[in-house]
């Protein structure tokens, strides 16, 4: 019988020869996560023996300026991995550069020029992707300038990966994808969102779907809810610019936090194939419940961090960040409370929360089932209801599973309390998980989505939240309502509580 989970198996693909041109080539994207993640792959062998990057970006830069720049980033930002001086020199004699501006379109005849000289010395056989790491506003521009020049198709493959945001509402989605559709087929789109990259992410597929003990109790007559965090501790950090027009909603619920709800909460697909498993996620988005505006206020909640003392250190409310309005309506954090409605999960709450300067960092899922039938003993917390079990999936950062379950104290007479048993990536394996990145570039290289966005999930999850954005544009926040290195604010616990629930302290 044919093993569904093959592709699972994710080594040893073979990334055929081509060149990756980077717009927006200067940016933090660039020296951040893509160079280092691809001298990742250089450094495990994972590129071709033919293979060129062509930067581009509007500063002015020989192709030797960007090796330099790209090998201070490259050392600055690698994780973990040494940085070896000779594989950098056989890297860097693959980057190159070619300054211009991306609203000119004489600069994607030189650009074009430049890919048929790769094409030659660097035999990259006519295979292009395109890396769109610009500033959004720039995103359809350049699409239409790729059709209008020719680029958009070749000799070989030619692809497209589009950065997060996509769209600043439904609206601008669907524009975006509008422009896509009219110059690239829907299968050399590759929208990213470096969440489903996660191996922790990916995991909960194999956890799930890999294992026959889960599957059976993965419904309303077991679980209760599903809370999915994603708690930074740090500010915006310099990107108060983009995070004021942006938001934790949209920053993260919108895209990472409903993909990881879709990865939950899909059904099984028949076989692990790219289409079938983007199907089962886009058809999860799909069955999430649609609110209206009015109910928004009910089922969502914003908060903005102001200032506070976080040890010997004062951190500033996020109205005095740089590049923020003094009165700025801008949510650092957001909680939802969604609900499902199929068969699966019809009536299981699933709250998703999101911000920044809360306690710590940490991303998880928890899934509570709901308590025993029957109390027969005595717990330890008070009121003898005992704890409900409890399956925890922590993306980061101690990547790994927990389930919490009830355990008799050691001693005379049946008193309870909750001990865990726990996976952990780190010592199970004991060896490095590749970057979201790396397994994303490899992905998008060989030809899979799997791990990408699709057009209709992409409108689905818009679709969800957009009357929660526009209940927001239509109010005026007493902003702040929380205190940096706090749990957010009032207004999310009272969410919880209305149906008797409360959020796990991750
Ligand atoms: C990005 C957001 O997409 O994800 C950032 O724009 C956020 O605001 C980041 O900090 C979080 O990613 P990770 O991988 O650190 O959880």
């Amino acid at each position: 019988m044919a093993n569904p989970f093959r592709d699972l198996l994710r080594f040893e693909r073979r990334v055929p020869p081509c060149a990756i041109v980077i717009f927006g080539a200067n940016g933090d994207l660039t020296k951040r996560k893509l160079l280092p993640a691809l001298y990742r792959l250089a450094y495990d062998r994972r590129l071709p023996a033919s293979w060129a990057i062509l930067g581009n970006s509007r500063t002015e830069m020989t192709d030797d300026a960007f090796r330099e720049r790209m090998r201070d980033s490259v050392k600055h930002f690698l994780e973990d991995t040494p940085f070896d001086e000779d594989l950098w020199k056989q890297f860097a004699a693959n980057l190159f550069y070619h300054p211009g501006d991306i609203s000119d379109p004489a600069m994607y005849a030189g650009l074009d020029r430049r890919l048929k000289e790769l094409g030659q010395t660097h035999q990259t056989a006519g295979n292009a992707l395109f890396y769109l790491s610009t500033q959004p506003s720039y995103y359809q521009p350049v699409i239409t300038a790729l059709g209008q020049s020719g680029l958009a198709r070749g000799e070989g493959w030619r692809r497209v990966v589009i950065e997060k945001p996509f769209g600043h509402d439904l609206a601008s989605a669907r524009e975006l994808n509008r422009c896509l559709r009219g110059v690239f087929d829907e299968h050399d789109v590759y929208r990213i969102d470096h969440y489903l990259g996660k191996e922790t992410v990916q995991n909960i597929l194999a956890f799930r779907f890999g294992n026959g003990i889960f599957e059976p109790v993965w419904n309303r007559r077991y679980i209760n809810n599903v809370q999915i965090t994603a708690a930074e501790s740090i500010g915006v950090e310099g990107r108060g610019g983009y995070y004021q027009e942006s938001g934790a909603l949209r920053d993260m619920i919108q895209n990472h936090l409903m993909q990881v709800m879709a990865t939950i909460a899909m059904e099984p697909p028949a076989v692990f194939e790219s289409e079938t498993v983007r199907d089962e996620r886009a058809k999860l988005l799909r069955s999430v419940r649609l609110m209206t505006q009015e109910q928004a206020p009910m089922h969502a909640v914003a908060g903005q961090y102001g200032a506070a003392r976080i040890g010997s250190d004062d951190v500033p409310g996020f109205r005095e960040e740089p590049g923020v309005a003094k009165d700025s309506q801008t949510d650092t954090y957001a909680a939802v409370e969604l609900y499902v409605d199929n068969w699966r999960w019809a009536g299981v709450p699933f709250y998703i929360r999101s911000g920044k300067r809360l306690p710590k960092r940490v991303t998880d899922i928890a899934i509570q089932f709901n308590s025993a039938p029957l109390r027969l003993f005595n717990s330890d917390d008070g009121d003898g209801s005992g704890r409900p079990n409890l399956l925890i999936v922590r993306i980061q950062p101690e990547e790994g599973i927990s389930i919490r379950f009830l355990s008799k104290s050691p001693g005379s007479g049946m008193r309870l309390r909750p001990v865990s048993m726990d996976f952990n990536y780190g010592t199970s394996f004991g060896e490095r998980s590749p970057s979201a990145y790396e397994t994303l570039l490899v992905d998008v290289l060989v030809g899979d989505a799997t791990l990408y966005s699709r057009q209709d999930m992409v409108e689905a999850s818009w679709t969800v939240v957009q009357p929660i954005i526009d209940d927001w544009n239509a109010r005026k926040f007493d902003f702040p309502n929380y205190e940096s290195g706090t749990w957010g604010p009032a207004a999310a616990d009272e969410m919880l509580a209305r149906n008797g629930h409360a959020w796990r302290v991750p």
